[in-house]
């Protein structure tokens, strides 16, 4: 396409993007020259007539033709279609390509320390971890850094209470179970006592000058909150470790000099005793200016400061190509605030910021997920029940099970449900959180594609092969294998299109159709019954390249795919 491009209307030409997409009436439709027209001053039809003169694809298409407007239609050649799934069939990657190596670090999950992770964490946990493999699986290399809140004046309260309690106790523990319990008694004897708050404010700044005891403390505190973390991530099957810990506190050295460093170059003034940067184009009601605060009036840093740390570090650092914040949507102006300040103090290089939005998770009522008692749901409940309700559906579906395997399903089942209804939604869109609808066998869910690779998998056990050696040759004939083969072709440019966008969500809609496609071929086609063994050899190779597919996407999205449903 790009040499005709070149051919009919010069070399100028020969790079412009020749706008294929699937299409309706044949199998692709290249609109370029609509595009074109009207910068060669020709009619839409004529400049696509002067394209397929020039254009040599005979050995792919079997049809070009022009229509409408001046799309130009594309049909491939059932031998081409076949002859590509075969080479999927050897192809680990699966026609995904290699990527020019970036170093791209990712910023995701960042619960805070003593606080139980929402909902909210848990979609940036999940998107953000489907991003860091899709992303690693490209060949980049992917930094996971995981900002976790352990710094800050609730720090003085929590290390108090921690003191108060003893570090073996029971209330200790909570840490590890249910934060917020630490947490809200923590709260309850600050707001209560006088004694026990000014000693919490004497703690802040012990904490700051690096008192040593204070810092065990703080440490146990950090300590004990990673267990609840991990087993979190555990439970999630998150790739997340403790090696790629990096909260607030490990910048804390470099916010005075960033402070001077914004100071000296002009770009951060006192206002209200406050230093802070103000940007063109950030204005509030009325036009005031919004401030981006550095250094508060009573000299402590806050989350901005910090967030100006994390893109020097990942920049001068981690020498990041991309730096991929996994974040909740309404802290959309914070982050474009920092990125510009970053950009005019000139931190940024070429580096790239970008911010993938996650918005929230609502409960039915449409607000903000909560209990009916008006708390935060505890995260760690949530997923009990998604396994819970999981089991009592396998316990209907497959009473024959033993009981152990019965719940490695569920597991999976309640598991990869949630994490996919994240995953399946653009990120930045909200949602209303549905069990029933997220653990349906049907639609666009996990179960559904879990299903549907247990399926695949009972046809080879049923057969008593295995699919590793269902090799083909591939025969493109029936027009359901055909669009089965052509869904098959489409997972390589799906997940470049993935790393692009940052939007796992396509992926989800690309392996939906792909196990729409093959129901519909498994139905029109017999394959273990095929009356012809080169067609069953073709059929049952399709139906491994459907399997390979299917496992290699969902785990991409971080979905476990169990053997049987
Ligand atoms: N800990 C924050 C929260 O719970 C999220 C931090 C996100 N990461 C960042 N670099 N700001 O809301």
């Amino acid at each position: 396409m790009q040499s005709a491009l070149g051919a009919a209307f010069g070399s100028e030409y020969a790079d412009a993007d020749p706008v294929i997409r699937p299409s309706q009436f044949a199998d692709f439709q290249a609109n370029v020259a609509l595009a074109l027209a009207k910068q060669l001053r020709r009619s839409p039809r004529d400049a696509a007539a002067a394209i397929v003169e020039h254009l040599d694809v005979s050995d792919v298409c079997r049809e070009v033709e022009i229509s409408g407007p001046g799309f130009i239609n594309l049909t491939l050649r059932d031998e081409w279609i076949a002859d590509r799934v075969q080479d999927l069939l050897s192809d680990e990657r699966l026609g995904t390509p290699v990527q020019e190596r970036q170093n791209i670090p990712i910023d995701y999950s960042a619960p805070n320390v003593a606080k139980e992770m929402h909902v909210g964490h848990l979609r940036t946990t999940v998107v953000g971890d489907a991003l860091a493999r899709t992303l690693e699986f490209l060949g980049h290399h992917v930094i996971r850094q995981n900002h976790i809140g352990d710094w800050g004046t609730p720090f003085g309260m929590l290390i108090e209470h921690l003191l108060e309690v003893g570090e073996d106790s029971a209330d200790a523990a909570l840490l590890k179970s249910d934060p917020n319990a630490f947490y809200q008694a923590a709260r309850a004897k600050f707001d209560g006592d006088e004694d026990f708050a000014t000693r919490a404010r004497r703690r802040v700044v012990a904490l700051q000058s690096g008192d040593a005891e204070t810092l065990r403390l703080w440490h146990d505190l950090i300590e004990l909150s990673k267990i609840y973390f991990n087993r979190i991530y555990d439970r999630l099957d998150v790739t997340l470790t403790d090696d790629d810990l990096a909260g607030e506190s490990t910048y804390n050295d470099m916010l005075g000099p960033i402070c001077d460093e914004l100071s000296e170059k002009g770009l951060a003034v006192v206002s209200d005793g406050a230093l802070c940067v103000f940007l063109d184009g950030f204005t509030g009601r009325e036009g005031k200016p919004v401030p981006l605060i550095i250094r508060k009036s009573d000299g402590g840093y806050g989350y901005a400061t910090t967030d100006l740390a994390t893109i020097k570090y990942r920049v001068e650092q981690l020498k990041a190509d991309r730096i991929v914040y996994v974040i909740g949507a309404p802290q959309s102006l914070h982050l474009r605030m920092v990125y510009e300040t970053a950009r005019q103090a000139g931190w940024l290089g070429d580096a790239e910021p970008i911010h993938v939005q996650i918005g929230n998770v609502l409960g039915s009522d449409g607000k903000i997920l909560r209990t009916r008692s008006g708390a935060p749901i505890r995260l760690m409940a949530l997923l009990d029940e998604a396994v819970e309700r999981a089991s009592a559906v396998v316990a209907e579906t497959r009473p024959e099970l033993d009981e152990q395997t019965r719940a490695a399903i569920a597991r999976d089942v309640g598991i990869g449900a949630v994490k996919y209804a994240d995953l399946s939604i653009a990120h930045d869109t909200e949602y209303v959180f549905d069990f029933d609808r997220m653990l349906a066998l049907n639609g666009n869910t996990g179960p559904y594609l879990q299903y549907a690779v247990a399926r695949i998998r009972s046809i080879f056990r049923r057969g008593g092969l295995d699919p590793a050696q269902a090799t083909g040759p591939v025969l493109v004939t029936e027009p359901a294998e055909r669009a089965l083969a052509l869904r098959l072709l489409g997972f390589g440019p799906t997940v470049v299109q993935v790393g692009d966008t940052l939007e796992p969500h396509r992926l989800c809609a690309y392996l939906f159709d792909l196990a729409q496609a093959f129901t519909a071929f498994y139905e029109a086609c017999p394959v273990l019954k095929a009356e012809r063994d080169d067609v069953r050899a073709s059929r049952l190779a399709l139906t491994a390249a459907t399997l390979s597919t299917l496992v290699k996407g969902l785990d991409l999205l971080g979905v476990r795919a169990p053997e049987q449903m």
